[in-house]
């Protein structure tokens, strides 16, 4: 099964091709990030605009050397993201399931960022002995394999995931943790209340004066600041979701069932119902405004877009360090909790935060399974997401879409 795959949900434009759900074949990217970095943060029509621009050749790069025969299917996100930037990809994938006739499939963009995992080889080389000594963001536990793939060399797991799945869904516009009984069938366990963890990453980016993207920006301050040195809070967030409970309810039915047959068997306590796995960033991201604020002898009516000027150079790297840790410990803190009531056989990360090496650290460090993270270049918005779950659609025989009616849906949930 081989599928092109459309994404332009936000800032880039990206086509790819991938077969049968674990071979990465093409994959393009164009991004207009360069063009929104002036401003500190996505501007939708330059985005759309950029998106109408680089659309085509992007497509076209990414099925010439495969060829439009070999297509099976074409995939295309259609929530959720920016409106125009949506309707650019969603308008030429309609077109060409129409012009090619090819089967059309929707995909939900937060679903697909989790299949970036299923990727395990391309349609290059696999690169010899690149099992050790390990490159400081993979985890010595597990065996990824590095390939080639034209100019690129991509850093991909050994194996797929299996299911049970835990998903830690961590990107500029989600922050989700997820719990895949199979494909396409799955528990939203705990999500942010307020801020995305990479909006939090940006937005504190931008009051300390880093550059646009905030994330990588944090990464590479934190590198050189002291993680101790500023104490953030972390949220305390009380409650669980109806889903989550409902879910609960279900294991606790099914473990009381396997119980009157082995009194060995294990029971959660009716107190883990209590706990939920919704987290905030709002707090975090004001206290280090007020810090900031107060680390320069001002008080909170200190207009931020001034603060920048007169931090130093070691205050931002501190900071940075310090919010980067506290930010990362509060998603990780609700996996590894997850890890220990669901058990999984499988954790991914996915989404542009999950290329934070901090975070693939702290979650190696405290999960007793080896996670085989993905290469970052697949954590960020790409096609071939996008095609690796319209793979699974397809071969699974899930419904198509009309390429005559399909609409975006900007707030798309999971
Ligand atoms: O998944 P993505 O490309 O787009 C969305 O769907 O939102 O994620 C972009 C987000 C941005 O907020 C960016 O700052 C963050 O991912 N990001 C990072 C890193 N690389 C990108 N955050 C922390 N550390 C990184 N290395
Ligand atoms: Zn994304």
């Amino acid at each position: 099964m081989t599928i092109l795959g459309i994404e332009s949900s936000c800032d880039e434009t990206a086509a790819s091709v991938v077969v049968d759900g674990k071979t990465l074949v093409t994959n393009v990217v164009a991004t207009s990030m360069d063009l929104h970095a002036v401003y500190g943060g996505v501007v939708p029509e330059i985005a759309a605009r950029s998106h109408v621009e680089s659309i085509i050749p992007v497509i076209d790069e990414a099925v010439k050397p495969v060829g439009w025969d070999s297509i099976d299917a074409i995939a295309v996100t259609y929530g959720a993201g920016l409106g125009g930037s949506l309707l650019i990809g969603v308008m030429s994938a309609r077109t060409l399931a129409v012009t090619k006739n090819k089967p059309l499939y929707a995909i939900n963009h937060v679903e697909a960022h989790v299949y970036a995992n299923f990727l395990t080889e391309t349609g290059g080389i696999e690169k010899p002995e690149q099992k050790s000594p390990q490159s400081p963001i993979t985890n010595p536990q597990a065996a990824t394999r590095e390939w080639q793939l034209g100019d690129q060399t991509y850093t991909l797991p050994s194996t797929q995931p299996q299911f049970p799945l835990l998903a830690l869904i961590v990107s500029g516009g989600h922050s989700q943790l997820v719990l895949f009984r199979d494909h396409f069938d799955y528990t939203l366990l705990g999500q942010t209340r307020d801020d995305a963890i990479g909006e939090a990453f940006d937005k504190v980016a931008k009051v300390i004066g880093l550059p646009y993207p905030g994330g990588p920006s944090i990464a590479n301050a934190a590198k050189l600041g002291d993680p101790q040195k500023y104490q953030f809070p972390k949220a305390n967030v009380q409650g669980a979701s109806p889903a989550l409970s409902e879910l609960r309810f279900k294991i606790e039915d099914s473990r009381l069932k396997k119980q009157d047959l082995d009194p060995q068997s294990p029971t959660s306590s009716p107190q883990s119902f209590k706990h939920g796995y919704d987290y905030s960033f709002s707090g975090p991201k004001t206290a280090v405004l007020r810090l900031a604020q107060e680390i320069i002898g001002e008080d909170y009516t200190f207009p931020s877009f001034k603060l920048a000027n007169r931090l130093s150079e070691t205050q931002k790297n501190d900071i940075a360090a310090s919010f980067q840790r506290i930010a990362i410990e509060t998603v990780v803190d609700k996996t590894v909790k997850a890890y220990e009531e669901f058990s999984p056989k499988t954790v991914v990360i996915a989404g542009g935060v999950a290329a934070n090496q901090e975070l693939r650290r702290q979650l190696s460090d405290r999960i007793p399974t080896g996670i085989e993270y993905t290469d970052p270049k697949l954590c960020t918005d790409n096609g071939a997401m996008v095609a690796t779950l319209g793979c699974f659609k397809a071969m699974r025989g899930s419904e198509t879409a009309d390429p005559y009616s399909l609409q975006i849906e900007p707030n798309l949930s999971m």
